[in-house]
């Protein structure tokens, strides 16, 4: 039967989403800037792209919001799934669409296959980035396995070329890969079990020369902490296809009769330039997934581990105290060691009772100490994690996630718990919310140190069951500790994404504190992350991870990028490191009220060795850009550097507010005028002509702030 065919249109702020059912199943037709005027159906007939090659189907096969290999289409489908072996094809249908405010709902039904699906589609207003969710529900008498559910499918334009993506290791988070988008599939899987350091479940595409603030690019993430696919494919007939989704492991999901499954969103804007679709993404994140608690004035953390690790004791851990609330530190976090058996990693995970051999009087002389000095107290848990050498393992070895005949390889001498099972999630959550109230916890460290191997109850995998047990814990959790605030850590930052980030509204962003790392490291995760939930310390002189010396002023600069703290032996800064590391403490506290809502700049360096990122006030009354030089330039001087975002008309002082002006001198026969001096100039010129930079050895970097002035 012909279909009737219909429009449908959401609108953003800069962003129109244009729909079109005119085949069995729905069309995007247009996903990007604001078409000014209405639009009809009949205007839609020329664009329509019905031209049909010879050696191909008989039919057109358009590209839609779910293709499905029963049309002809070659590429990745929506489903696959079967029937023990039987009905390994569907056709759907659509059979309704409805639209409520900025959401669009479309149902399809196929009834041989006997299977429904649910496609969700919205635009978030303010932020222009859409969200896609799926929903497959089994209306067969017997089990559906499915084998894969996309959680969205999308067209790129044709003209798309490169496509980034960010990877790493332990340690070196967020590294940018950029690739041709050549035939054929372009797949990032992760079968990590966790977000993982590897693969980040993000990925921008544009055309050709895509950069910073240039280029056709459309982001993509999909919000999920466990295994996923994200794929971009060429296919023979010029289209280009996004898709990403949940990886299942063999087996992992089937549906009974009656059972449905929805997928994790998928996000995705599109933009001029890598920065606007950045910005976008901040405002999302911001608006419509972190935690309230993220939008109020961060506190300056210091944490124990790398002072520490696991040398707990009360007189060190009292003099550390001290010396943290000396340099400003406004909550003092206790990292791994304070529990039960815990001496090294070898044990003691998951016996989650304060440690009475180190802890005679439990934590109340520590939380007492932290407070005297007017601070926050913060506790690190693992909660997942199980040592086979702790009270819990002994007790309960069959709440480990295992395969039975198979030794599970350890990774940090640790198995994974199957929070799954309600009997282990809640003890975790009765040990947890226990010590919160116990202690008045106003933070938690939410550490997850390995990946997931194995993941099984004995004989069925359960990977994907994982994260889903994890965000209802959380949400469990903050429900009973109204207030508290939790952090996502990994192994740094090996679990980031916007699935974990609506239930904890702070990232530990990598082990890694060398500040010439860091640096590509937070720039990799501002690009989907916003800098005000990017947990950034100054660390020690020699950075542990890699061993390379820095100055104060740049390990400072460095951490003012992100939510500013202290992961140092703050006991070993000599007076002059003290003064110092007040006036970048002072910065933070001056600015972090305007900076939690600031827009994002990546600015373009005409040198590889520099790195240099800005946040304007969303006012444009005031702006702190930082550069480092992550290695030597090739050229002896650093030339001008055009900054971001600021009022073309307005008229702004620019100073030096790192504190390395003599430390810079060093290096410069001449220091440019406005590093001696604060200067005045509009913001065009500075955005147009740019500021010249003084000479920067490798390993230094400055800090620009920009105010704005009233009058000229
Ligand atoms: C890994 C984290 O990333 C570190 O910051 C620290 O908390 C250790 N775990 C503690 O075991």
């Amino acid at each position: 039967m012909p279909i009737e065919p219909k429009l449908w249109r959401l609108d953003g702020e800069t962003t129109t989403l244009l729909l079109v059912q005119d085949h069995t199943v729905p069309r995007l037709v247009w996903f990007g800037d604001t078409l000014s005027s209405e639009v009809d159906l009949s205007q839609l007939q020329v664009h329509d792209d019905s031209a049909l090659a010879f050696g191909s189907l008989d039919d057109v096969t358009p590209l839609s919001l779910f293709p499905q290999a029963s049309t002809g289409y070659a590429g990745s489908p929506a489903l696959n799934g079967h029937r023990n072996g039987h009905v390994f094809a569907h056709s759907l249908s659509t059979n309704n669409i409805r639209q409520a405010d900025n959401t669009l709902y479309i149902d399809m039904i196929d009834e041989h296959a006997q299977i429904e699906v649910s496609l969700e589609l919205s635009l978030h207003r303010q932020s222009d980035v859409a969200s896609l969710k799926t929903t497959l529900r089994n209306v067969g008498n017997n089990a559906y396995t499915v084998d894969w559910l996309a959680s969205a499918s999308l067209p790129l334009p044709g003209n798309y070329h490169d496509c980034l993506t960010q990877h790493g290791r332990w340690g070196l988070e967020n590294q940018t890969h950029r690739r041709h988008i050549a035939p054929g599939r372009i797949d990032i899987s992760n079968l990590h079990g966790r977000t993982s350091h590897e693969h980040s479940p993000g990925l921008v595409c544009g055309t050709a020369d895509f950069g910073n603030d240039n280029g056709d690019v459309t982001f993509a993430h999909l919000a999920w902490s466990g295994n996923f696919s994200i794929r971009v494919e060429r296919l023979s007939n010029g289209n280009i296809a996004l898709q990403t989704g949940v990886l299942y492991l063999p087996g992992e999901c089937i549906l009974q009769s009656g059972e449905s499954l929805q997928t994790p969103a998928t996000n995705v804007t599109r933009g001029s330039g890598m920065n606007a679709c950045t910005q976008q993404f901040h405002c999302y994140a911001r608006q419509a997934v972190l935690p309230a608690w993220t939008r109020t004035q961060r506190p300056i953390h210091a944490n124990s581990w790398e002072a520490l690790y696991f040398n707990h004791d009360s007189k060190e851990l009292f003099e550390l105290i001290d010396a943290a609330a000396g340099i400003g530190a406004e909550r003092f976090v206790l990292d791994d060691g304070w529990f039960r058996h815990r001496r090294d990693d070898t044990s003691g995970l998951g016996d989650w009772f304060v440690d009475e051999t180190i802890y005679p009087h439990g934590l109340n002389p520590i939380v007492n100490h932290v407070r005297q000095h007017g601070m926050q107290f913060g506790l690190w848990f693992e909660p997942e994690m199980v040592n086979p050498d702790s009270d819990l393992y002994r007790a309960h070895p069959d709440w480990a996630l295992q395969v039975d005949h198979i030794q599970t390889p350890l990774a940090r001498n640790q198995l994974v718990l199957d929070i799954a099972r309600e009997d282990a999630s809640d003890y975790l959550f009765e040990r947890i919310t226990t010590l919160v109230h116990e202690y008045d916890i106003s933070y938690i460290k939410w550490d997850h140190n390995r990946d997931l191997v194995l993941p099984g109850d004995g004989t069925r995998a359960r990977a994907a069951k994982q994260p889903e047990a994890l965000y209802l814990l959380l949400a469990r959790i903050l429900d009973m500790c109204p207030g508290l605030e939790i952090e996502t850590c990994s192994s740094g930052g090996a679990r980031c994404d916007l699935g974990v980030l609506k239930h904890t509204g702070r990232v530990w962003t990598s082990d890694n504190i060398d500040p010439i790392e860091r640096a590509g490291i937070q720039c990799g995760f501002q690009r989907f992350f916003p800098p005000e939930i990017m947990g950034a310390h100054v660390g020690h002189k020699k950075a542990h991870l890699t061993g390379r010396e820095t100055s104060l002023h740049t390990r400072a600069v460095v951490a003012l990028q992100g939510q500013y703290g202290f992961e140092l032996d703050a006991r070993k800064l000599d007076d002059q490191d003290i003064v110092t590391l007040k006036h970048y403490t002072e910065l933070y506290k001056t600015h972090r009220h305007w900076l939690a809502e600031a827009v994002f700049w990546q600015l373009t360096t005409y040198s590889k060795a520099l790195q240099a990122s800005g946040n304007v006030d969303n006012h444009q009354q005031q702006a702190l850009y930082s550069i480092v030089a992550i290695s030597s330039m090739h050229s002896t001087r650093a030339g001008h550097l055009p900054l971001s975002g600021l009022d073309p008309d307005a008229i702004y002082t620019l100073e030096l507010a790192s504190l390395n002006k003599t430390e810079l001198a060093a290096f410069n026969k001449v220091l440019p005028s406005w590093c001696e001096q604060t200067l005045r100039t509009r913001g065009e010129l500075l955005m147009k002509i740019g500021v010249p930079l003084p000479v920067m050895p490798p390993q230094s970097a400055l800090l620009i702030y920009c105010e704005r002035q009233t009058t000229s």
